[in-house]
């Protein structure tokens, strides 16, 4: 299954498979990002696989709307979904675009921020060369994913937690396939520190990671210098 089908029969229970699959935690994560962004006046982000524009409403939400933020996302029914539902959807620039090949200028933003996007592009590299074409000098890249539990035990709960996922699609979406897509890619993608050494190596310096609860979402930040 390719990424746009999947994100083609999600789109419009998008935001409350989220709630469900997360028990809401994934608003919580959404915040600690934004913490680490530090968001001030006259910002301006770009959300590459936006989505729904979550992440852009929780950052221009910080600072009144007084900042810019473009969602970057090729799949139009997420795209029309959020601009339906979004407290900020007339504020948000929306843009129908892939992240390996973004329509903006060399060194254009602030941030580029991705949330739960980069283990389904096709390219993660090019997507991070791209990254660091469209930031400013001293812009920031900030990245929320999923990522490797820490501790065994926990590690092995959530492995089976993983089975029951496909069963939340079937009965909310009335389909698994999508949320088995996910479980997959969860699975393939780097462990932490391979991914902070894949952001290293696309020219990204000072490059750190946090972990969120212990390690089944981590926040990724780097800068370009
Ligand atoms: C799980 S959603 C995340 C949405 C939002 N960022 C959030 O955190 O709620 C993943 C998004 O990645 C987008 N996506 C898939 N392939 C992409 C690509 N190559 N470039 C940019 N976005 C992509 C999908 O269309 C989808 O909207």
């Amino acid at each position: 299954m390719k990424a746009q089908e999947v994100f083609n029969i999600v789109a419009n229970k998008y935001d409350l498979m989220n709630d469900v699959m997360s028990a809401g935690t994934h608003r919580y994560w959404k915040e600690c990002m934004i913490d680490w962004l530090e968001p001030f006046v006259g910002m301006k982000i770009v959300d590459v696989a936006g989505g729904t524009g979550d992440v852009s409403t929780r950052f221009l939400k910080r600072i009144d709307g007084l900042g810019e933020a473009v969602v970057c996302d090729p799949n139009s029914a997420m795209i029309e979904y959020g601009k339906k539902k979004n407290e900020f959807a007339n504020k948000i620039k929306w843009i129908n675009a892939p992240a390996e090949n973004l329509p903006f200028e060399n060194e254009f933003f602030d941030a580029y921020l991705v949330s739960f996007g980069i283990r389904n592009f096709d390219d993660m590299k090019q997507s991070l060369k791209e990254a660091h074409r469209v930031l400013k000098v001293g812009g920031r890249f900030i990245c929320l994913e999923f990522s490797k539990v820490q501790n065994k035990d926990l590690s092995k709960l959530y492995s089976l937690y993983s089975k029951i996922i496909p069963i939340f699609g079937k009965l909310i979406v009335g389909n698994e396939k999508p949320y088995q897509y996910l479980t997959k890619t969860i699975e393939q993608f780097p462990t932490q520190e391979k991914f902070k050494q894949i952001i290293e190596q696309s020219n990204f310096s000072n490059v750190e990671f946090r972990n969120l609860f212990n390690g089944i979402v981590a926040i990724h930040s780097g800068w370009k210098e």
